[in-house]
């Protein structure tokens, strides 16, 4: 084999590739055949040495026409230095991603070894699986309340003379209210593809987050919620935070709204120190529980989890998933339990002090 420069350090055997690896000398006989392509086709690696290529790799089209016949490598044309990744079909349906590359003694030249990758499509699979239920649930969500705005407006104009006005008024609020679901779902489904992708950007500057609290508190209060539904329990003093602010808004709504919507008797949020570990940075912690039915056990794992939801009580489920999203992009953690009345409890922690570069 040829050696490149720094190959005898570098020492790798065909074994530790991630990818399943066929070679196949000018002949066409396989001379290498590595564990992830025996994995991938089922074939034994000592079987397959000295084989033709084509007898241990019955590659088939996704119209079901052998590879191979059709790529033809030692006698198709003489520029071709490869073939670009495809997906193909090896006996009994299974999938496989395959490129190919036709290693030349000189350009043009014949053939002198075929060197063929293979990759499961296992991981690929599952992702496009997810992002088509991803569009199906967001298709569902935005044509529900679409359907209800068309309905009322498609009726008003029709017989817009035989309601009354606050006949109306009632249908106009339904649609109000209806616009404003689907403009809260878009802008929730822009931080969620944010978040899958990496791109949610934080802003940090300094936060009071015992502020915050009170805020939020206030404006839930405000909006009609009985204020003995809240207690704080805030001490003093707390170490400072620097954080995006309305991120951090954004995390404490949805928490309490939940615990309001979902949960039940007294919200109680609670603010507490997390003294540093040799692991971790000296942390902020915010906990908010509720007297609720709270959240059953084996649905624990999945409330973060997108268009999770437990009860029937409004919601698209795309709350829980961005606050963790935002969290940990701050570099925190967040967890779910149970609180002491039985509710749930959710508890969010976030490195505190002043960011290195500013230190
Ligand atoms: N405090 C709570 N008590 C009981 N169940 C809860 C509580 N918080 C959340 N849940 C359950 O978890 C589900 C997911 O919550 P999440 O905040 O992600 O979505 P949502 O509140 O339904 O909708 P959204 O926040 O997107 O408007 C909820 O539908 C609810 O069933
Ligand atoms: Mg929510």
């Amino acid at each position: 084999m040829d050696t490149a420069p720094g190959a005898g350090q570098l020492d790798l055997r065909p074994d530790d590739l991630p990818d399943g690896l066929v070679v196949a000398n000018r002949l066409g006989q396989v001379i290498c055949f590595n564990a992830e392509a025996a994995r991938l086709t089922g074939h034994r690696s000592d079987e397959a040495l000295g084989r033709p290529v084509e007898r241990v790799l019955p590659l088939e089209d996704p119209d079901g026409r052998p590879w191979w016949r059709l790529t033809d490598p030692y006698r198709g044309l003489a520029t071709r230095s490869g073939q670009p990744e495809r997906n193909l079909l090896l006996p009994g349906g299974r999938e496989v991603l395959v490129t190919a590359r036709y290693v030349r003694a000189r350009p043009s030249g014949p053939v002198r070894r075929l060197v063929v990758a293979l990759r499961g499509t296992d991981a690929r699979k599952r992702t496009e699986r997810s992002n088509a239920e991803l569009i199906a649930t967001v298709a569902h969500e935005l044509r529900s309340p679409l359907t209800s705005v068309k309905g009322f407006t498609a009726t008003m104009l029709d017989k817009w003379d035989r309601f009354t006005d606050e006949q109306k008024r009632l249908m106009l609020q339904t649609v109000d209210g209806d616009a404003d679901r689907v403009t809260r779902l878009i802008t929730e489904l822009l931080d969620v593809s944010r978040i899958d992708s990496g791109r949610l950007e934080i802003r940090r500057q300094p936060v009071r987050l015992d502020e915050a609290v009170r805020r939020h508190v206030k404006t839930m209060v405000n909006g009609g919620c009985p204020v003995e539904r809240f207690a704080l329990r805030i001490p003093e003093p707390l170490p400072g935070l620097w954080a995006d602010p309305d991120k951090i808004d954004q995390v404490l709504v949805n928490l309490l709204e939940n615990a309001v919507r979902h949960g039940g008797g007294t919200v109680t949020i609670e603010m507490d120190r997390v003294p540093p570990t040799r692991t971790r940075q000296e942390g902020m912690a915010v906990t908010v529980s509720d007297e609720g039915p709270g959240i059953p056990e084996e649905a624990m794992h999945r409330v973060f989890t997108r268009f999770w939801r437990g009860s029937d009580r409004g919601g698209t489920g795309l709350g829980l998933y961005i606050v963790k999203g935002i969290v940990e992009a701050h570099g925190g953690t967040v967890t779910v339990g149970r609180s002491s009345g039985g509710g749930a409890r959710f508890r969010f922690i976030l490195p505190a002090g002043t960011p290195a570069f500013l230190a």
